[in-house]
């Protein structure tokens, strides 16, 4: 069966890479393949993950490269070189241009551990989202599948996934509870969705 081919950038750890693996094999993920990762980060776990799963990847330094620019096209030569369909921000830490972000319209996801429009934009990635949750004293968190545009964490919105904050909770202890409760489940769903959408409108 012919299938959407998806790249995944990543910066670190890289579970919701593995979220979106682990779907490819439980079925969960059927109209799209992921053939290509790419790391701004030479360490990230994340390419190990991609090494252990056979899927090509590549690390792209910013630092090497320079500029802005310079490192976007880096990337984008890598993603049309392999006629890539739909790209999936998973914990990719480098905020891009709307030089980018227009070139691709509609065809750029992204994971956010929080419920949009609450904690994002700049400044809000990481820990430092479940921190902003628990310094503000909400009781309800989540996480967020977005199309990505020029405006961080400022694209239509594709799922969200409610977590409860618990009394006690830390950051890490928040942080993965987002994930188990939310983030690992709605965004292979959203991948799935939008590569079955990409499929039924060649
Ligand atoms: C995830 O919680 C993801 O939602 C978040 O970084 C973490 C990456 O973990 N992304 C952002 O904050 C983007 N603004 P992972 O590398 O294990 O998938």
């Amino acid at each position: 069966m012919l299938k959407a081919k998806i790249a995944v950038l990543v910066s670190g750890g890289g579970t919701n890479l593995q979220a979106i693996i682990d779907a490819q094999h439980s079925g969960v993920i059927r109209s799209g393949e992921v053939v290509l990762v790419i790391s701004n980060n030479a360490n990230a776990y994340a390419l190990t993950r991609a090494e252990n799963a056979g899927i090509e990847h590549l690390y792209i330094s910013k630092k090497e490269l320079k500029t802005q620019e310079a490192f976007e096209d880096a990337i984008i030569a890598a993603l049309e070189e392999r006629e890539i369909d739909l790209i999936v921000l998973a914990g990719f830490m480098s905020i891009l241009s709307e030089r980018f972000t227009a070139r691709f319209d509609h065809r750029i996801l992204n994971v956010h551990p929080s419920l949009i429009p609450s904690f994002c934009g700049q400044g809000y990635y990481g820990l430092r989202v479940h921190e902003a949750a628990l310094e503000k004293g909400v009781k309800v968190t989540g996480a967020t599948v977005h199309f990505v545009n020029e405006i961080p964490d400022g694209g239509e919105i594709i799922a969200q996934k409610a977590v409860e904050i618990l009394d006690g909770d830390t950051p890490e202890v928040l942080q993965k509870r987002v994930m188990e409760q939310a983030e690992w489940i709605i965004l292979p769903q959203s991948v799935e969705k939008i590569a079955k959408q990409i499929l039924d409108n060649r």
